[in-house]
This record gives C-alpha cells, sequence and structure tokens, in this order.
C-alpha cells in the first residue's frame, strides 16, 4: 500500500524547498501532506494519525504526537538536534527517528560569524569596535557545525581551539584545528566560545559561571546551539559581575532572562527574534532534501544510515 508522508514544519521552509521534498515525495509514488505554520499541536495531532513518516523541524514531538500516529514508521528530524523528539517513547513504539546531520552546518556558521561582527563592531553603533582577525576561538563540541565554524574562523584569520571528548586527534588536525584536553580550558584561552554542544540530560545547565568566569578579558560566548545548555542564572550572574563579558545567542532563553538581558546588558548581549540558523533557502534545500530521500531509502532500500534510536 502507498504510503503518506507528512511534512510538519511551525517554522516553514522556503516554498522551493518544500516544493522539492514534495516532488521527492510523491516521485516515489508516496503521497504527500503539507503541514506548515500551525499554532499549537491539534493540527499536528489530526495531521500525523495516518502518516507513515514524517518530516520536521524543531515541531515538538513528544509521547502525545507520537501516540496520535497509528502507522508511523521514521520521523525524519530535518536538520542536526533531535533533542525535539522523544526518542525513546519512539523506540518503545517501534518508530524510527534519523536526522540530517550536517545539511544545515554552514547556515549555522555563517549566522554565527554575523552575529560576532555585529557585537565586535558595538551593533554598528558607529564607535571604534575591534576585529575578529588574530583573536582565539574556542569551540566548545566538535561536529558538522563546529568544523564549519572552524572553516570560517580560519577565513578571518583566528587561532581555533576546539573540546570534545568525542572526538579523535585525527579530526582536530584534519581541519587545522587545535585540541585542548578539558572545558575549562578552552573558556580559559579563548576569547569567543562558540558553543556547538547538544542538548542532553547531562549537557543541560552545564554552561554557567564555573566555565564563563574563566574566559580572558572581553570574553564573547555564541550559542547557535541550544538554550538548554545554558545555565541563565548564572549567566545573567556574571554579565553582572564582569562588565567585559558579552554573550549573543540564536535561541531565545527563557522570558524572564531575555527581559533582564534587554534591560541591563543590553549592550553587551543580542538575541536573535526567531532562531535562525538554518533558515536559509539553502539549508532548507539541503536538509528538506536529505529528510526526503531518507525516508524513500529507508522504505525502499531498507537504509537505516542516519537513525538516532537504534
Ligand atoms: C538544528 O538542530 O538543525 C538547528 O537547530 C536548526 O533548527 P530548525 O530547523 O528548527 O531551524
Amino acid at each position: 500500500m502507498s504510503k503518506t508522508v507528512l511534512l510538519a514544519t511551525e517554522k516553514p521552509f522556503s516554498a522551493a524547498a518544500r516544493d522539492e521534498v514534495v516532488a521527492i515525495i510523491k516521485g516515489a509514488g508516496y503521497t504527500a501532506r503539507v503541514l506548515e505554520s500551525y499554532k499549537g499541536k491539534g493540527p499536528l495531532l489530526e495531521a500525523i494519525a495516518d502518516a507513515d513518516a514524517a518530516i520536521v523541524r524543531s515541531d515538538i514531538i513528544d509521547a502525545e504526537v507520537l501516540g496520535a500516529a497509528k502507522k508511523l514508521a521514521l520521523v525524519v528530524r530535518a536538520g542536526a538536534g533531535y533533542d525535539n523528539i522523544d526518542t525513546a517513547t519512539a523506540k518503545s513504539k517501534n518508530i524510527a527517528v534519523m536526522n540530517t546531520p550536517g545539511q544545515n552546518a554552514n547556515a549555522v556558521a555563517e549566522l554565527a560569524f554575523g552575529m560576532l561582527v555585529y557585537l565586535a563592531r558595538g551593533k554598528f553603533d558607529g564607535k571604534t569596535g575591534s576585529e575578529l582577525r588574530g583573536k582565539t576561538l574556542g569551540l566548545h563540541a566538535f561536529g558538522a557545525v563546529g568544523r564549519a565554524v572552524a572553516t570560517v574562523a580560519k577565513g578571518f584569520g583566528m587561532q581555533v581551539f576546539a573540546y570534545d571528548p568525542f572526538v579523535k586527534p585525527e579530526q582536530f588536525q584534519a581541519a587545522g584545528v587545535e585540541p585542548v584536553g578539558s572545558a575549562e580550558e578552552l573558556y580559559k584561552r579563548s576569547q569567543y566560545v562558540s558553543l556547538h554542544v547538544p542538548a542532553t540530560a547531562e549537557t543541560k545547565n552545564s554552561i554557567g559561571k564555573k566555565l564563563l568566569s574563566l574566559l580572558p578579558k572581553g570574553g564573547t560566548v555564541v550559542n547557535t546551539a541550544r538554550k538548554e545548555i545554558i545555565n541563565e542564572a548564572e549567566l545573567l550572574e556574571v554579565l553582572a559581575e564582569r562588565q567585559d563579558i558579552r554573550y549573543i545567542s540564536d535561541i531565545a532563553p527563557s522570558d524572564a532572562t531575555a527581559a533582564a538581558l534587554k534591560e541591563k546588558f543590553d549592550k553587551r548581549t543580542f538575541i536573535t527574534a526567531v532562531k535562525q540558523g538554518a533558515q536559509t533557502e539553502e539549508a532548507n534545500v539541503n536538509a528538506g532534501l536529505a529528510a526526503a530521500r531518507q525516508i524513500v531509502g529507508f522504505f525502499e532500500r531498507g537504509e537505516k544510515q542516519f537513525i538516532v534510536n537504534p
């Protein structure tokens, strides 16, 4: 029987990317359903009921959503981080979960640098700012996005360090990046730290005063990863104690923290209005099409390469 594939994106892809995703699904002889810019869980619960597979972005796929799905065999997160999906419940229901690692990495890396330049130039206030060339950059985690950030950083003439206990020394060397032995050492040596840590039970609230207070003078942290990895109370504490520290994020913190950042530390902080690291035409196409192709590969050829809940 023909499969039904749902593309559910609360934050939609570009129209061109969406149309190409739909074309791949239809090209495989499947039925394509599109649910974009939806509000609340209701429409998703309804749309996923008869889907065999779903493509999502940061859409919350929790036990309730999985419970509403009667035939679901596969969810593909068109992107890197899959903390929005209850992978354990999916596994218990025999639903495979995949991501599309690396497909939006360059888009995120470019945004990180856009924000770094914006802050280094005093939010374009016309006063004397500073350059990135010759400065030290620490990558906290060295996956696909960390590697893309390293590539851009080299173009800026930065000296790049990285800390990632899961990466082999030769992988750092191949990227021309100097590995350091601990997160503490990374924060101590880096004028700029770029976060690429996934949100897991272990990493939640893991970046707080202990690490942030190690930053050298003028230390700047750019977060294009996840809000959960930051200990927000301690971030506010460090910003109050150290007038030189700066924080930039593509992921809004809690409303209370966002209000405090704006009120007390506006000149030294910047938060994008909507998370937009992966919001480029190219990243939409790369991640969306990869997701659609992975679904076809899974059903037609039993391909399991990107399953994250084996
Ligand atoms: C990711 O994990 O791939 C990024 O955070 C992008 O998320 P988005 O697709 O929700 O923009």
